[in-house]
């Protein structure tokens, strides 16, 4: 059974005088058995957010406490790197790490391989990854959305000692994002199905690479444009496992909502009977349970 796993993407926003009091709301609204939450607030913030939720390393398996992530990290230990963050560096502030983010890869020209090499440094330092992959409009639009995200894949993992990014204590050392580039932050999302087939092009990619157990036991979360009303399409395939949410992620009750849908989902990966999808979506039952409307 793969973990149900919700990360906020705060990007750059809040400051250190409020981080902790918004980490400590959504905190306290989306506690749901089974679901993972990772926040990952700007590195300034770490600390803050860390303090209010009491600790950086307070996620357990059966998703009881918030994570605490980074929004990057270098691939170097230490060194003269003006302005950067070693993997050491976020010990005690952070326990997971995001890397490979399209922003990232647009706005400081973060290749594959040099995310492969953040990938290494951050499980060093014993930081679990989510590492974003995605392909651009003109891609899928060209039928190649599965091409350019498999040679993402294996541009960042190729080597990467993918026998230590397995499950280990209950949480995954890796786990995939994959986020189409012209969703982020648009209000455009993909198809939920678009989203699935893509999870599992992902997942045929790290079999390929050697990941054990076929890549099967690697989460892979949807991310672009996520909101309390989207997060039902996501969640409705049983190949996508919770989201990486940007702008929705700052706004309590859109994180509620979201948590609440991926309650849904963990509840019934722990029954035999699967998953029931929410109201309207397909698979869907009829019974009560649906999500309140996005009040934000
Ligand atoms: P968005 O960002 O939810 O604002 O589209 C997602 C992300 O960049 O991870």
């Amino acid at each position: 059974m793969r973990h149900v796993i919700v990360a906020a993407n705060w990007k750059m926003n809040t400051t250190p005088a409020d981080a902790g009091e918004l980490a400590r709301t959504i905190g306290s609204r989306t506690r749901e058995p089974g679901v993972i939450r990772v926040i990952c607030p700007p590195y300034v913030c770490l600390a803050a957010v860390g303090d209010a939720l009491r600790g950086p390393e307070i996620v357990a398996a059966d998703g009881s406490g918030v994570a605490v992530g980074a929004q990057n990290v270098h691939h170097e230990p230490a060194g003269a790197f003006t302005g950067e963050i070693s993997a050491s560096m976020l010990a005690g502030l952070a326990t997971w790490v995001i890397v490979g983010h399209s922003e990232r890869r647009r706005d400081a020209g973060e290749t594959d391989p040099l995310i492969g090499r953040k990938l290494r440094a951050a499980r060093a330092a014993g930081l679990r990854t989510i590492l974003c992959v995605g392909e651009q409009l003109d891609e899928r639009e060209a039928g190649r959305a599965e091409a350019v995200v498999d040679a993402q894949v294996r541009g960042c993992l190729e080597g990467a000692g993918l026998d230590a990014l397995g499950v280990e204590d209950g949480l995954p050392w890796l786990t995939m994002a994959y986020e189409p580039v012209w969703a982020i932050g648009t209000g455009r999302t993909a198809r939920g199905a678009d989203a699935a087939a893509m999870a599992v092009a992902i997942r045929a990619t790290l079999a390929a690479l050697g990941m054990s157990n076929g890549g099967q036991d690697v989460p892979v979360l949807y991310g672009g444009s996520v909101t309390s009303g989207s997060i039902g399409e996501f969640l409705a395939e049983p190949d996508i496992d919770g989201a990486l949410v940007g702008g929705a992620s700052l706004k309590p009750d859109e994180m509620a909502g979201i948590v609440a849908r991926a309650g849904m989902t963990a509840a019934a990966r722990r029954t035999p009977s699967g998953e029931p999808g929410a109201p309207g979506e397909p698979g869907a039952s009829t019974g009560p349970g649906a999500l309140a409307a996005p009040t934000a």
